[in-house]
Parts: C-alpha cells; structure tokens; sequence
C-alpha cells in the first residue's frame, strides 16, 4: 500500500469507507501497518486506554508525544493523526499553532481537535499554517465535565452548523462520535469532507473504533464498540498456564534452555 495522504481521504467520500483504528504503541502499529486501514489515530483515550486515568483530562502533550514518536516509529503507509490534548489548543491561536507544530514535527501526518463552531477560527489558523486538521464533533470526550457524563447528543442544529463551520474552516475529514445515526447521516449528506464516525451508525463515510475496545482489551467497553476478540480472557488464561507450568516444574522444559551437555 502507498502513503495514504489527505487527498486519498477525500476522493472516498461517498465512494470507499474510511476505516481508522486507534494506537498507541509500536508492536501493535506494526502489525496495524499490515493491513489495508486508512488511517491510525493517537488518540487521547490513551488516557484511559494506556494509563489508567478515567477522563481524557489529564493527558497533556508529553503523553500524546510519547506515543506519537512509538507509533511512527512503526513507519506505517496509513495516515497518522493525533490528537490534541485537553488545553493544548483552546487558550490561543498561537498555541494552537504551535503545539499542533510540534505534533507534526514529530511525524503525525495531522492532528484532530475537538469542537465545533467556537473553535473554528483556531482550525482555520492551524490549517493555513500547512497543517491538516480532523474535526471531532459530537460527544467531546475532553468537555466530559461540562457534559456530565459520556451521552449521545441529540442537538442536529447545532451539529450541523458545527459541521458546517468545521468544514469551512478546512477540516478534511470530521469525527462525528455518540450521535444518532440519522443525523449522522444527515451530516454527511450536507459536508462535502469526510465522516468517520464511533457510535454514529452506518450512514457515515468511515469508522474508527478504539483498538483496546475492538481486541477486548480493558474493563469497559461502550455499547457501540464491537469487541472482535476476547484479549482480557486470553491474557488471563495465558498467564495462569504460565504460573501453573512453572510450579509445576514444567517451565521452562529441554527446548527453552541449554544445558553444557548439549
Ligand atoms: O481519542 C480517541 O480515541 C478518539 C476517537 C474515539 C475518535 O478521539
Ligand atoms: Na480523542
């Protein structure tokens, strides 16, 4: 596969499906970078997902770079975005610039911020400064205290001025997350830039799921993810074989060790 660009992102409107996955690490990328996916996100759910916080809150951008700088390292052909931290981009436009900068200078091919209308002015700054931006609209995870909880919205008048105003301000693709899948649908009818939606129905032009949610990784999976395997069974039951083996002095057996004889 070639570098999938932003241009490849846009020409699958209303043709081929996007499909993003999440990431945060190197050997899980590398193994991501073998299939067909369009595109990984560093997402801040690596808050909860990697680091056991329960909001996206307290993710600030060494966090985000920590795991940027892993998952580049994996030199995958999909799109790399990631994503701004809570406060990395609300205070100014300066910082907004600069911090989605230092995003870039450390290999993500875009970045992704949360928001509608309120900060489509900061896009439209970051975008002409050169730098791609995937608008996140919907349930704003980042705006949780403000929200009171993790709900699916429901205002389709204000999801779609702030769609509108995203896509004016440059965004080349749009995340729309926990909203009905009639206004989803709705959304990706009106925006000529690409939908990618998690807990939005099918109606939209991609899906992005969170890669922990998808391999059954972690203790709480929303309702619209589907978990493709059982990986906390599958740790666990491993593990508990390798306890039993060693106590049972079968671990390690010949052929994991040397012995001078042989
Ligand atoms: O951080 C994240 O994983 C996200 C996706 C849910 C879109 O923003
Ligand atoms: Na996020």
């Amino acid at each position: 596969m070639e570098k999938v660009t932003i241009k490849n992102f846009l020409k699958k409107k209303g043709k081929d499906k996007i499909v993003m996955l999440t990431a945060y690490d190197y050997s899980i990328t590398k193994i991501l970078g073998r299939t067909q996916l369009d595109g990984i996100l560093v997402g801040d759910s690596l808050g909860m997902a990697v680091l056991g916080y329960n909001s996206t809150l307290p993710v600030n951008m060494k966090d985000i770079i920590h795991h940027l700088k892993a998952v580049v390292n994996a030199k995958i052909n999909q799109l790399i975005v990631a994503d701004m931290p809570f406060l990395s981009y609300e205070y100014s436009s300066k910082a907004a610039i600069k911090n989605a900068g230092i995003l870039v200078k450390h290999g993500a091919d875009a970045i992704k911020l949360e928001g509608g209308k309120e900060i489509s002015g900061k896009i439209s700054k970051i975008v002409k400064a050169g730098i791609p931006v995937m608008g996140h609209i919907g349930l704003t995870p980042q705006r949780f205290l403000e929200i009171g909880g993790y709900k699916i919205v429901k205002d389709e008048a204000k999801l779609l001025e702030d769609a509108k105003a995203l896509e004016s301000a440059g965004v080349f693709s749009i995340v729309i997350e926990n909203v009905y899948s009639e206004i989803a649908q709705k959304i990706t009818r009106e925006v000529n830039v690409p939908t990618i939606c998690i807990g939005a129905g099918p109606f939209c032009d991609g899906q992005i799921l969170v890669i922990n949610d998808l391999l059954g990784l972690g203790e709480f999976t929303p309702y619209f993810a589907k978990k493709y395997l059982d990986l906390n069974n599958e740790i666990l039951s491993a593990v508990n074989s390798f306890i039993d083996d060693v106590r049972n002095s079968k671990f390690p057996s010949k052929e994991y060790y040397r012995s001078l004889d042989n």
